[in-house]
């Protein structure tokens, strides 16, 4: 057990996928995983462990923001050994290609500070995907019938943004999505040697105003569980 997460040892897989909704990893564990078990409910942020395929995997919620995946992350490789962590969750479309219901995969995100700011002082790291885990992505995303883009994305540190200029300015520079997370789970793995990816479903899109309603969240979110879930295991 941990501070946060009150598996035993041995309970948490080394593939470990990442909702931000602890509801979401239920339905993901239910829907897409044999087997899976109940192992973390402190605070509410339910984590299952099940097989894909007969590999074993473990779907814990993140919560939301860098501060909290941050919390989940740091535990999940310091104390349980995961070795490969992978953000599923929403964004904002930031480019007019990028359409509400596609999926954006993260080969880098900008930042206006992470929780590892303290570390970096004056340095701009560039967080980064692993690049093995981004490939199989890709390749796992081409035989869908959903629209796939590969690039730059936006951590945020807010969702209600008093900065619209900021938003402009990530567009205008070719960032294809806004989210919460990915940067600090990209530098904590970097930091510890294991993989990270993020694979995110646009949501809704800051120019259009458009949302995905949300009985149609369910469909794309399952695109993007499997990508995750093959690429994973590739
Ligand atoms: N901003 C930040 N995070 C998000 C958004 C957004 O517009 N949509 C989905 N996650």
């Amino acid at each position: 057990m941990t501070v946060h997460i009150g598996a035993e040892q041995g309970q948490i897989a080394e593939t470990v996928l990442m909702p931000g909704d602890p509801y979401r990893a239920r339905w993901a564990a239910e829907t897409f995983l044999e087997g899976a078990e109940l192992v973390n409910e402190v605070r509410g942020m339910l984590g299952f462990t099940g097989t894909y395929k007969g590999n074993r995997v473990t779907i814990q919620g993140s919560g939301m923001g860098m501060p909290s995946i941050s919390i989940y992350a740091n535990e999940l490789i310091r104390d349980y050994g995961a070795k490969t962590l992978i953000r599923i969750g929403s964004c904002g479309g930031m480019q007019p290609h990028v359409k509400v219901r596609d999926v954006v995969i993260a080969m880098t995100c900008t930042t206006v500070g992470t929780p590892s700011n303290t570390i970096f002082r004056e340095l701009n790291y560039s967080p980064c995907a692993d690049y093995g885990l981004l490939e199989a992505a890709v390749a796992a995303a081409r035989g869908r019938d959903v629209g796939v883009h590969v690039g730059g994305i936006y951590s945020s540190d807010t969702f209600y943004d008093e900065r619209p200029d900021l938003n402009k300015e990530m567009t205008r520079h070719g960032i294809l999505g806004v989210e919460m997370e990915a940067a600090e789970l990209y530098t904590l793995a970097n930091r510890y040697g294991v993989r990270a990816l993020g694979i995110m479903t646009v949501s809704d899109h800051l120019q259009t105003g458009e949302a995905l309603p949300s009985d149609q969240r369910e469909k794309t979110f399952g695109d993007m569980v499997e990508i995750a879930l093959e690429a994973a295991f590739a």
